[in-house]
């Protein structure tokens, strides 16, 4: 028996990186699965991916900045699967980095956008659907630098935050009515954003090793190692979690 045996799940940024194992994990652990993305590619092919093993899961794009398709998206899982048990909200972009006096505005609202404003809107559409239903755990994907600062990224440090606020603030809304809020705040993870973008720590080269040595643990994590804590979170295995913040992070904030 999985751990997420017999519930619906769903993912959104589950086009690459942590929502995409994520997607996979949820699968494996025996969920049906609703993957949504803005790159419609990307979503398909983790459909295929994680669907490998005769699992339910179905891709649907979806700009999750925008009400009414986070809306849509809710209500389609719910077409398909008859009620939403686990919610992930993993989507988020890295925007600029620059020193505040310097940081592009339009990077800022971008990035406010993202990786808060879209995840209050998850949390508002999921919520209500899982207090009709009784019943439900949302995880939000925040960072490490939503309770430690990092120099350069003022945009993304402020949203993620931001998301650990929200997510107590939620959690304490709907705690008598059967639904848990959850965040995790992963370090560095190799995924796109980090091997390809954003600090451009591409494997074996200088800049991979110095973010590795930011941490106590001396690497970077695994997208795998943070959908573990998402899925545990998402699972009944936690039931008296809520409102937590679990850092998944090889040491960083323990410093
Ligand atoms: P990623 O870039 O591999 O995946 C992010 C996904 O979000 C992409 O598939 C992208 O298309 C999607 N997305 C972006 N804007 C969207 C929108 N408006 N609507 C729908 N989908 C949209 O990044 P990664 O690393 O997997 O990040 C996932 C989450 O984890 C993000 O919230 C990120 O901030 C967070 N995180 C990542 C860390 C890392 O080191 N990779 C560290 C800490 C947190």
């Amino acid at each position: 028996m999985g751990r997420l045996e017999g519930k619906a799940a769903l993912v959104t940024g589950a086009g690459s990186g942590i929502g995409r194992e994520t997607a996979r994990l949820c699968a494996e652990q025996g969920a049906q699965v609703l993957v949504a993305d803005i790159n419609i590619d990307g979503a398909e092919e983790t459909r295929r991916i994680a669907s490998a093993d005769g699992a339910r899961v179905e891709a649907v794009r979806a700009d999750v900045t925008k009400p009414e398709e986070v809306k849509e998206l809710v209500d389609h899982a719910v077409e398909l699967f008859g009620r939403l048990d686990c919610a992930v909200n993993t989507t988020g972009i890295e925007g600029a980095l620059a020193p505040v006096m310097e940081y592009p505005q339009e990077s800022w609202h971008a990035v406010i956008a993202v990786n808060l404003t879209a995840v209050f809107l998850g949390v508002q559409y999921e919520t209500a659907q899982m207090v009709r239903q009784s019943g439900g755990s949302i995880v939000n994907v925040a960072s490490i630098l939503g309770v430690v600062g990092f120099a350069t990224a003022p945009a993304y440090t402020a949203a993620k935050h931001g998301v650990v606020g929200l997510t107590r603030s939620a959690a304490l809304d709907v705690a008598t009515l059967g639904v848990r809020v959850n965040a995790v705040c992963p370090g560095f993870i190799e995924t796109p954003m980090v091997t390809e973008r954003g600090v451009h720590a591409v494997p074996g080269s200088d800049a991979y090793r110095e973010i590795a040595e930011l941490h106590p643990l001396k690497r970077l994590g695994q997208p795998r190692e943070i959908a573990q804590a998402i899925t545990w979170l998402c699972s009944d295995d936690s039931s008296f979690v809520t409102g937590h913040t679990l850092v998944a992070d090889g040491g960083y904030v323990a410093q």
